[in-house]
């Protein structure tokens, strides 16, 4: 595991986990685990459904304790604080709205508990609402809002807060995809100017790469990886990493286990006079499959390497009306202009 420091100079953290474990019967949800986060970082957990992020993040928050290990926040133990006591900055996105309330009441809520004068209150919940989108909203109750708008209510009860240390629990997964993109660099923007500390948890990689300064691959409970995204990305510490950051090639050369990413390699005419590679693999176009902006083929490889194997590769889709170069059944030679060799002393158990 790497450990370069994430940022330049001697950062200080907001939030320190300190061999956390938590286990629900004999089954551990959150197994040995340590962060540390830097103030003013986007710092994500990324792992799939059921390896502990929740579990992690409520441990953060207090709303759990945990069975091993130290919860530190702004260096102060939390052993004992109750929720509300952990921290005046720290919020955990609740996506309970009020339902008897409009969206103008709900954004005001927190604000009236910090007796913020009315006036001033009328003025954030206005900014609140015109930066999500949703000023146009302000008279409408819940549940004459779709999903979508509710949860970027949701998110403006907590930004109205201006919280130094900001938890969230998968907080775009009910938008559709463009409004997703447009509330996640809404998000971004606003976590960056306002400089709030971010622990956001996710199962979606590009959301995921695309946020975060920091990015924490989980597994099982445990830290497969920490790193800046780019890092994780191209090198990765272990194969679950590799694999749950993007698309993923996997090949064994000379006895070591190495990841290939789509956009690593090279398409040609498999009798073309190819340019040098570290590697060239031949092979037959099994199929390919239109994602928009590029074209997956699945190349199954005829060469040593990786006989039998398929391959993703990427080609540009191109302009309307122009046929791809490659399609199901072409002939085609890889040439693969990158590997990652995944480091020899990975788990066993992370194929
Ligand atoms: N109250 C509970 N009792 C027993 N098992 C639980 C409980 N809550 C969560 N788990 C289990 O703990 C693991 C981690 O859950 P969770 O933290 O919700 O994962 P994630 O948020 O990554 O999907 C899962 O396997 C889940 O089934
Ligand atoms: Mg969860």
């Amino acid at each position: 595991m790497k450990t370069e420091p994430l940022i330049e100079t001697e950062p200080v953290y907001d939030v320190e986990l300190i061999s956390i474990s938590k286990y629900y019967g004999k089954f551990a949800a959150v197994d040995n685990f340590s962060l540390a986060v830097p103030r003013g970082s986007f710092t994500t957990l990324l792992g799939p459904s059921g390896c502990g992020k929740t579990t992690l993040l409520r441990i953060i928050a207090g709303f759990f304790e945990p069975d091993r290990g130290t919860v530190r926040i702004r260096g102060k133990d939390q052993q004992g604080v109750a929720p509300e006591k952990r921290s005046e900055g720290m919020v955990f996105q609740d996506y309970a709205l009020f339902p008897h309330m409009n969206t103008a009441e709900n954004l005001a809520y927190g604000l009236i508990l910090r007796k913020l004068p009315p006036e001033e209150r009328r003025r954030e919940v206005q900014s609140v609402a015109e930066t999500l989108g949703i000023e146009g909203l302000l008279k409408h109750y819940p549940s004459e809002l779709s999903g979508g708008q509710q949860q970027r209510l949701a998110l403006g009860r907590v930004i109205i807060l201006k919280p130094q240390i900001l938890l969230m629990d998968e907080p775009l997964s009910n938008l559709d995809a463009k409004l997703r993109v447009h509330v996640r660099d809404e998000l971004k923007d606003i976590q960056k100017r306002l400089g709030i500390t971010t622990i956001y948890v996710t199962h979606d990689q590009e959301e995921a790469l695309s946020l975060s300064d920091c990015l924490a691959v989980m597994n099982k409970g445990r830290l497969e990886q920490l790193g800046r995204p780019e890092d994780v990305y191209m090198r990765p510490a272990t194969s679950f990493a590799a694999d749950f950051s993007g698309p993923a090639n996997f090949l064994t050369i000379n006895g070591k286990r190495c990841l290939i990413r789509p956009e690593w390699i090279e398409v040609q005419e498999a009798d073309s006079r190819a340019a040098p590679s570290s590697l060239s693999l031949t092979g037959k176009v099994k199929s390919a499959d239109f994602f928009g902006r590029v074209i997956r083929l699945r190349v199954e490889i005829d060469t040593a390497e990786g006989r039998g194997r398929l391959i993703a590769v990427d080609i540009p889709s191109g302009l309307p009306g122009e046929e791809p170069r490659f399609g199901t059944g072409s002939r085609v030679c890889l040439l693969v202009r990158h590997i990652w060799e995944l480091p020899a002393d990975e788990r066993a158990e992370a194929t």
